[in-house]
């Protein structure tokens, strides 16, 4: 595989050597990038001495001017280890005025981050802060261990072991992959229901989850198609996106696209009802009430539950209240295998946030809760759920 490991300015520097060589022994190609405070810790030639490659230290003294860009493009993974809390920041802000820093910008894989500090320094809330924000973008962070520290202070903050950070960049690189060869077929977002040219029905679905899936999938290997309702939100790297206003529509280009799906995940908000004569003029305003009749919509997720061949089937409960007996009760009648179930309402979690907190309910009969994390977060512990489901329902059906 092949690795760029950035080195940041703590006095753990050395410690990067250890693992540049480890790497090494593990037929990996390292390309090690400095900051020019890890400089002052370690010469750039230890670096060059145990990779056999030329080390990366100024953004402004080497061959080509857009080199930094060729660089994330050639490798697979990207490790920053020592990350200092100067670095770490940098990185969260998206900061870019040196070599690694830029090249972070430009690079798209896995990225793994073993942070290493002065206790006081790990747990000021400016650090955790930043740490928490890389952690949400999907990155890998090694947690430091406790033990002495160069300070002479005792805590966390010890950069973690050579082994433990090559453990968790295999961790990351494997994970990456596991859904080649699987085409998934995703929904998102809301669905809107005209009641006339010019008004309509919708919820407030922004789409967020649905997208993470898409972007978590893509990244992962699967091939993958969106049917989005209307969102504010860039179509994800890699990921064909088919856009749909109504329930009816969707239904449409689901079906249009099921034959290939292996994995069918409708995290849409689809609407329950809309008027299914829409006048075609706008409806004048009057002092007196009117009333609409509505009918029910078609339900998506039942009609791929009785068409759902050997594909695996995930579908979504909003709820208010009883989440796990109404998610299990979604589970049965629509026959799923897997409902991701989320409490909306007072909370400032799910439809419109960045982050979720979510239940998963399995057709094995488990229930996993999914703590808070970044939707992004989330979608890669479903899509790891999916994956034991689908060997658990093999093994069962003797495959
Ligand atoms: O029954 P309920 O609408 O709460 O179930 C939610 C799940 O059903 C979601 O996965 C949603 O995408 C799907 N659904 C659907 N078609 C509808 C309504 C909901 O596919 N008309």
């Amino acid at each position: 595989m092949k690795i760029i490991l950035g080195i940041g300015g703590g006095i753990a520097a050395y410690k990067a050597a250890e693992l540049a060589r480890l790497l090494m022994q593990q037929d990996h190609q390292v390309r090690v990038v400095m900051t020019s405070a890890a400089q002052q810790f370690v010469q750039p030639l230890t670096f060059a001495a145990l990779t056999g490659q030329k080390v990366l230290t100024d953004l402004f003294a080497i061959e080509s001017a857009i080199e930094h860009i060729s660089v994330a493009q050639e490798h697979e993974v990207l490790v920053i280890a020592p990350a200092t809390a100067n670095l770490m920041a940098k990185l969260a802000h998206g900061l870019a005025d040196d070599f690694l820093t830029t090249l972070y910008l430009a690079f798209t894989g896995p990225v793994v981050i073993a942070p290493t500090m002065n206790v006081n320094m790990w747990q000021h809330p400016a650090t955790q802060a930043n740490l928490e924000t890389l952690r949400r973008r999907g990155h890998r962070i090694v947690e430091p261990d406790s033990g002495y520290l160069a300070c002479g202070m005792t805590g966390p903050g010890r950069l973690a072991d050579p082994e433990t950070i090559a453990d968790a960049i295999a961790q990351e690189t494997q994970k990456r992959r596991d859904l080649e060869g699987e085409v998934v077929l995703l929904t998102a977002g809301p669905t809107q229901e005209p009641l006339d040219p010019v008004r309509y029905i919708s919820n407030r679905s922004s789409g967020k989850m649905g997208y993470a899936l898409a972007e978590a999938a893509a990244a992962r290997g699967a091939q993958v198609t969106l049917i989005s309702g209307p969102v504010h939100l860039p179509a994800p790297r890699g990921v064909e996106v088919i856009h749909v206003r109504t329930a009816a529509e969707m239904r449409e280009k689901v079906f249009d696209h099921l034959t290939p799906a292996s994995i069918v995940i409708k995290a849409a908000a689809v609407a329950d009802f809309h008027l299914s004569k829409v006048p075609d003029q706008k409806v004048k305003k009057t002092a007196a009430r009117i009333s609409m009749e509505l009918d029910p919509t078609p339900d998506i997720l039942a009609e791929l539950g009785r068409k759902k061949g050997d594909r695996l089937l995930v579908g979504f409960a909003a709820e208010t209240e009883n989440l796990a007996q109404e998610a299990r009760r979604k589970l049965e009648s629509k026959n799923c295998d897997m409902i991701v179930g989320n409490l909306v309402g007072g909370s400032d979690l799910g439809f419109e946030s960045d982050e979720n907190e979510v239940i998963l309910v399995l057709s094995s009969g488990e229930t996993i809760p999914l703590p808070r994390a970044s939707k992004r977060v989330i979608a890669d512990r479903i899509f790891d759920e999916v994956l034991t489901l689908r060997l658990t329902l093999h093994s069962a059906n003797g495959h």
